[in-house]
């Protein structure tokens, strides 16, 4: 009998099993059992870097980079363009991370002047940054403008006069683009078209002309075209399709007294939490979206811009995994949820401060014991992290072998997007380090914190104290 605290989509699967669609390319169990990833060991890993520990597969990144620029500049080249792609730093930054973005050939996109500062630090050429941001200061603007960066999105009308004003200051000619609010938005698998959405990035489809002529009447600054970010874990194309249709009705607008060179559709690409998740492969998006412009472009006889795209969680998410130890287990009996309701939880030695993402969205996540296989009866578990929150979960719904026990290591996949970023010291827990793992070498991107990292900000202690 199904345990009716399980949600219809999870299905009963082999425990030991590492669904490829979850797991990072590299990632197998080795003949003890024990999972593998880039050809190391998960108990290797904790011992050698200490527990939880974020794990990124770094052959799987680099071939996630690859595969997703040439299938949109294919899909963009098949309609006689070319597509340009921003990897979106928020997903995971670390100066490795851009070294291999830079490598692959992609750009960065960044939205902090921190994010900026991390890009310009390990290499990248401003000529190849994209600035975001919805309030950027005048010292983040004059950061970009001074490093030459390939664009800055403006994301309001107020920001056209600061960053005309930087430019002129420095002598320099910015070029930028304009983010437009399209109405659509979308999530996972449905989208919704309203009038004007109730949020605060971009501008209405109605202030564009006003504002885009306000951008060409400044000699220092360059319109490159609109900018479209429609929301993220995205399944589905639809959504894409209707925000690119209606930013290039008005795109065909601009082109009446100007050039538009580009238009850049964002990011926002769904990936697989678990096994139940079936998002659209990345090449079919690439080419369905490239295909809609054209089409859509040819409608309105107008040129097919150049394309510019940001995907991040996409290239980071599949490619990382957290490793736990497991501590405290208990079985909670839901007595109002009839016969056989009763949930595992499994306490791990982190949490909702290195994955914010169950508390902030309700994500789902799967997860699967690392240091060893099981034959045990699969038990309903949910793992928990040591915080002193009751919504502090990293896995909702997943079967856990019912022999699961203090000490085992507990891999949780899908975590290289929107974890290290979101991290916090939530608790004053330390937050985990960065490895990368490839052909059996490890390299730490990031150390974990110490307790002395903690101290050592508070003024309260004496210096004697702090280190
Ligand atoms: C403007 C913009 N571009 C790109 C992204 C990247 O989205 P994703 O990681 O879902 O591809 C984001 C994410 O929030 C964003 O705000």
């Amino acid at each position: 009998m199904k345990n009716p605290l399980a949600p219809a989509w999870l299905e009963e699967h082999d425990l030991n099993e590492l669904d490829l669609k979850i797991w990072p390319r590299t990632a197998k169990r080795n003949a003890a059992g024990e999972i593998e990833i880039g050809s190391v060991g998960a108990r290797e890993l904790i011992r050698r870097h200490g527990s939880p520990l974020y794990v990124v597969d770094q052959e799987d990144f680099e071939s996630r980079l690859m595969h997703t620029k040439r299938a949109f500049s294919d899909a963009a080249q098949r309609q006689g363009t070319s597509a340009k792609l921003y990897y979106a730093s928020k997903a995971l930054l670390t100066a490795d991370v851009v070294r291999w973005v830079g490598q692959a050939g992609l750009s960065i996109d960044v939205s902090t002047g921190g994010e900026l500062a991390v890009a310009l630090a390990a290499g990248m050429p401003g000529e190849r940054i994209g600035l975001h941001g919805n309030n950027k200061s005048l010292v983040e603007i004059g950061r970009a403008v001074s490093a030459s960066v390939a664009a800055i999105v403006i994301d309001s009308e107020m920001e056209i006069e600061r960053i005309a004003s930087v430019a002129t200051a420095q002598g320099k000619i910015q070029a930028v683009r304009l983010r437009v609010n399209s109405g659509v938005h979308a999530h996972t698998h449905e989208y919704l078209a309203t009038a004007r959405e109730d949020q605060k990035f971009g501008i209405a489809l109605s202030d564009v002309p006003d504002l885009v002529a306000k951008i060409r009447s400044h000699s220092n600054l360059r319109f490159l075209g609109l900018h479209s970010h429609i929301g993220s874990q995205i399944f589905v194309v639809d959504g894409f399709v209707a925000a690119a249709e209606r930013l290039l009705d008005v795109h065909a607008e601009l082109l009446k007294t100007g050039d538009v060179p580009e238009l850049n559709l964002g990011g926002g690409f769904g990936i697989s939490y678990t096994n139940a998740d079936r998002p659209m492969p990345i090449a079919e998006m690439a080419e369905r979206i490239c295909a809609a412009v054209a089409a859509k472009c040819k409608a309105l006889g107008i040129p097919v811009p150049k394309l510019a795209f940001e995907p991040g969680r996409t290239i980071a998410g599949p490619a990382g995994v957290t490793l736990y130890t497991v501590g405290t287990i208990k079985d909670v009996v839901v007595s109002d949820q009839g016969a056989g309701a009763v949930r595992k939880y499994v306490s791990v030695d982190g949490g909702m401060s290195d994955n914010a993402r169950p508390a902030l969205y309700e994500a789902e996540y799967s997860a699967s014991i690392a240091s060893r296989t099981s034959n045990a009866t699969a038990a309903l578990s949910r793992v928990v992290g040591k915080h002193c929150e009751s919504g502090d979960i990293v896995v909702r719904h997943e079967y856990l072998p019912s022999d699961i026990a203090a000490n085992d290591l507990l891999a949780v996949p899908a975590t290289g997007a929107y974890c290290f970023s979101l991290s916090s010291n939530y608790n004053f827990l330390t937050r985990p380090g960065v490895v990368a793992v490839k052909g059996g070498v490890t390299k730490v991107l990031v150390r974990a914190e110490t307790e002395q990292d903690l101290l050592a900000r508070d003024l309260g202690l004496s210096e004697s104290m702090r280190d």
